[in-house]
């Protein structure tokens, strides 16, 4: 299924690189059921990252008496309902949020423009930089919040805008404040959006082999591997998302064939220099997939 590809490809390079990434589509597109099989393709955590997450996780009572190393990546998936607090932590005795509880893993918010405008909000400083902190009357505490952003949307509020079969039916102006609740917080600072198209019966029942996720997985270590040694000298830098805007030139080494492309797009759609940094990691990212030492377009 074309639209389903382009998820699948999309959470691959999210993997392998740290990236974020929002699904845009109609209601019955496999969104929600491709984020939930994430994890089966997340590269094992390093021992740092194994000892940052199960830090955070000890301090938020999550470990039990018989504390032993969290391994797994962590995966979040809070509901839409979820407060601020909860969200990004806090508290009369601060506690971490989920974001913090997703440190090093996957936060996954599902249907995102249904959160509270006020959560969207919260979660911008922390996104930007990895770590969240918070003010009380007498305390400040600093928890770790370098999570992987996977958040689903439909394209409007009935879901169908823009659909090659059904007519949507939201009223003028609709659309565009749907859209706005989440524009202006988050959507510039997610690096992967990704639109997918419905699947009929038939194309599900013609599917043609598909990878399995232990194939793919394979992948994302490998890529991932690349980049420990890539960083192996920055303190707290484990993949390609998290590199420093100083050493993106420096790393993501593009030939003038890709510096004029880019250059063009950017001019086109009028791309910020944050957005340029952004599209040259997960470029980075694709060529660690493929296995290769430079970035091709
Ligand atoms: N390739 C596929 N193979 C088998 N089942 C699929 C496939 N894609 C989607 N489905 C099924 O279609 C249904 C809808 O998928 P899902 O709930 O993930 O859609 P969604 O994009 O999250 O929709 P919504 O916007 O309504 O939340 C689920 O029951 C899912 O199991
Ligand atoms: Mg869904
Ligand atoms: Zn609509």
């Amino acid at each position: 299924m074309q639209g389903q590809e382009n998820i699948k490809r999309a959470l691959e390079i999210a993997a392998a690189g740290g990236h974020n990434v929002i699904m845009i589509g109609p209601p019955g597109a496999g969104k929600t059921m491709l984020a939930k099989r994430l994890p089966s393709i997340l590269p094992p955590l390093t021992l740092n990252e194994a000892l940052e997450t199960t830090k955070i996780h000890s301090v938020a009572g999550k470990v039990g008496a018989d504390a032993t190393l969290i391994t797994t990546r962590p995966y979040r998936s809070p509901h839409h309902t979820i407060s601020d607090v909860a969200l990004v932590g806090g508290g009369g005795n601060p506690q971490p949020g989920e974001i913090s509880l997703s440190h090093n893993g996957v936060l996954f918010l599902d249907e995102l423009p249904e959160f509270k405008r006020t959560v969207l909000e919260v979660m911008r400083q922390p996104m930007e930089e990895r770590r969240v902190t918070i003010s009380r009357a007498k305390v400040s505490i600093d928890y770790p919040a370098n999570f992987m952003l996977v958040a689903s949307m439909n394209p409007c509020p009935c879901g169908y805008y823009n659909h090659p079969e059904k007519e949507c039916v939201c009223g003028p102006g609709v659309v565009q404040r749907y859209l706005s609740k989440v524009s202006g917080p988050l959507l510039d600072r997610i690096d992967l959006h990704v639109e997918v198209v419905p699947v009929s019966f038939d194309q599900m029942t013609t599917l043609r082999k598909n990878e399995t996720s232990d194939e793919i997985r394979a992948r994302v270590v490998k890529a991932r591997e690349m980049q420990s040694e890539r960083f192996k000298d920055q303190k707290n830098i484990y993949c390609n998302a998290m590199m420093p805007a100083n050493m993106v030139k420096e790393i993501c080494v593009i030939n003038d064939a890709g510096r004029t492309l880019l250059k063009t797009a950017m001019e086109r759609l009028g791309l910020s220099a944050r957005a340029y940094d952004r599209i040259l990691k997960v470029s980075r990212t694709i060529a660690d997939l493929a296995g290769t030492p430079e970035i091709k377009n």
